[in-house]
């Protein structure tokens, strides 16, 4: 899908701070070879080689991975499909922030996340878990439909914390320790809930005419207000899956 890396700098940057909080949870160290899967604009892949890491970030969007090498020039960055990584026991951790929901190919992504660690290496991720986002993505579907006829398929893999766990370890990562948890997120502002629609559904209202566009975010808006609208914020149903695993010896 298309990335607008500046949208996602300007209005979804919350995601990148939160991103941040993720880093101690993996704790690089100096010298260790770190990779960033989905590394987005850089700004992770460039906090963990301020602590001393060889990081490389990988994205699937060149989009973002131009975005990245512009605001960060001398860090390595990749063109690479999550579900296709071409690494072979090259690093002693891999980090993973919001970006396993898009991967669909989730057993291509497991496999290829377990190959890239070296013997004992660390696996810190989090990604959308089951029903995250559901209340939006509910009355977002309900409004293509009724307004410009068209269904609505989720783009998004959001597992149960049990089967994502069964999956990694099925690929030869242990399951140290894994959280799923409510994460109520503020997309501020009156546009904030249309801004996430353009951002992170694209495809779904790309080929709309403009009315019938703004009759679909404006009928979501109208549902969802009453709702979810509290102190100047629209609060997104964000539900997290954190998991912390190491590949076997
Ligand atoms: C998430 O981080 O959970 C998310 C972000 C954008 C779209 C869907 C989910």
């Amino acid at each position: 899908m298309y990335w607008d890396a500046q949208r996602y700098l300007d209005r979804h940057g919350f995601i990148i701070e939160r991103g941040q909080a993720l880093i101690d949870l993996l704790a690089p160290q100096a010298a260790e070879q770190v990779l960033d899967l989905g590394c987005g604009t850089g700004d992770i892949a460039a906090a963990m080689s301020e602590r001393g890491a060889h990081v490389v970030g990988v994205d699937a969007s060149p989009a973002m991975i131009a975005r990245a090498r512009e605001r960060f020039p001398g860090q390595d960055y990749r063109v690479a499909d999550a579900a296709e990584l071409p690494f072979d026991a090259e690093f002693d951790a891999v980090y993973s922030h919001a970006v396993l929901h898009w991967v669909t190919r989730a057993e291509d992504a497991a496999c290829g996340i377990a190959r890239a660690l070296k013997p004992g290496g660390r696996f810190v991720a989090e990604l959308g878990g089951f029903r995250n986002c559901e209340v939006l993505e509910t009355a977002f579907a309900d409004a293509l439909k009724r307004i410009a006829g068209r269904n609505y398929n989720s783009p998004w893999y959001f597992p149960r914390l049990p089967d994502y766990a069964a999956l990694l370890e099925s690929h030869g990562l242990v399951v140290r320790a894994a959280w799923y948890f409510d994460l109520p997120t503020p997309l501020k502002s009156e546009d904030g809930l249309r801004q996430w629609f353009i951002q992170f559904l694209p495809h779904h209202l790309g080929g709309l005419d403009d009315a019938t566009r703004e009759a679909v975010l404006a009928a979501t808006e109208a549902v969802l207000k009453p709702t979810i609208w509290r102190n100047g914020a629209w609060w997104a149903d964000y539900r997290r899956l954190r998991v912390v695993a190491e590949k076997m010896v």
